[in-house]
């Protein structure tokens, strides 16, 4: 049996996405080899140190400017040797001289149904405009923000009453699900990079696949 892919998690908050990553491992045929923060109090740090894994802050704010600060990301990246990098909750913009270094093995989390609601406050501004529906975005990170190729959408409906905290909470239960399962499908050898695009099983990926909580998500 081949080696499990080694998994480089990039974090600055809470990691609730890193655990659910974590809790998946072992079915899904990864390892979380290391994680790294650029806040010094993410909570997710914790996480990974109780899970074992070497758990690294590099503190954006100590550094003179952008590029300072992603070389000495890429050092510690590189230093992990992953197979893919994971953003779980990474609230820094990359640049995009370093999302080209690592094309096709970086993914992203996204709280809304990509192409719609690119950036923060994706729930409140889903409220405020209404929206019957909402979700979460998997995709692979390119250049553009929030705008590489979606490989797995969650979608939920929204309810009479939702709150941004309550919705927030409902996408991210939808997020652990679907993130850990994407991972895998890398992991299997199901979903590879190829021809500057993402390949699932074999052909390209013409269009997200579809998952909502209420039924059972396409394996
Ligand atoms: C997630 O909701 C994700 O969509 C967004 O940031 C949040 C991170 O949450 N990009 P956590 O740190 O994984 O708990």
């Amino acid at each position: 049996m081949n080696a499990p892919l080694r998994v480089a998690v990039l974090i600055s908050g809470a990691g609730s996405n890193l655990q659910a990553l974590l809790d998946a491992e072992a079915r899904e045929g990864y390892r979380v080899v290391g994680v790294v923060s650029n806040r010094p109090a993410a909570a997710g740090l914790e996480r990974a140190r109780a899970a074992g894994i070497p758990a690294l802050t590099i503190d954006h704010t100590a550094f003179a400017d952008r590029p300072a600060f992603e070389a000495a990301l890429g050092a510690a990246l590189e230093r992990l040797a992953p197979d893919l990098i994971v953003l779980a909750g990474f609230m820094r913009v990359l640049t995009a001289d370093f999302v080209a270094r690592f094309t096709g093995r970086m993914l992203n989390v996204h709280p809304s149904l990509l192409p719609a609601y690119r950036g923060l406050d994706t729930h409140a501004r889903v409220l405020a405009a209404g929206e019957r529906w909402h979700g979460c975005s998997v995709h692979f990170v390119t250049a553009e923000l929030d705008g590489g190729p979606v490989v797995l959408q969650g979608r939920l409906a929204v309810q009479p009453g939702d709150t941004a905290a309550g919705l927030q909470a409902r996408v991210q239960a939808l997020e652990h699900q679907l993130y850990a399962r994407v991972v895998g499908w890398i992991a299997q050898g199901r979903l590879r990079w190829q021809d500057a695009g993402p390949w699932l099983d074999g052909a390209p990926l013409a269009a997200p696949r579809q998952c909502e909580p209420a039924l059972a998500c396409a394996s």
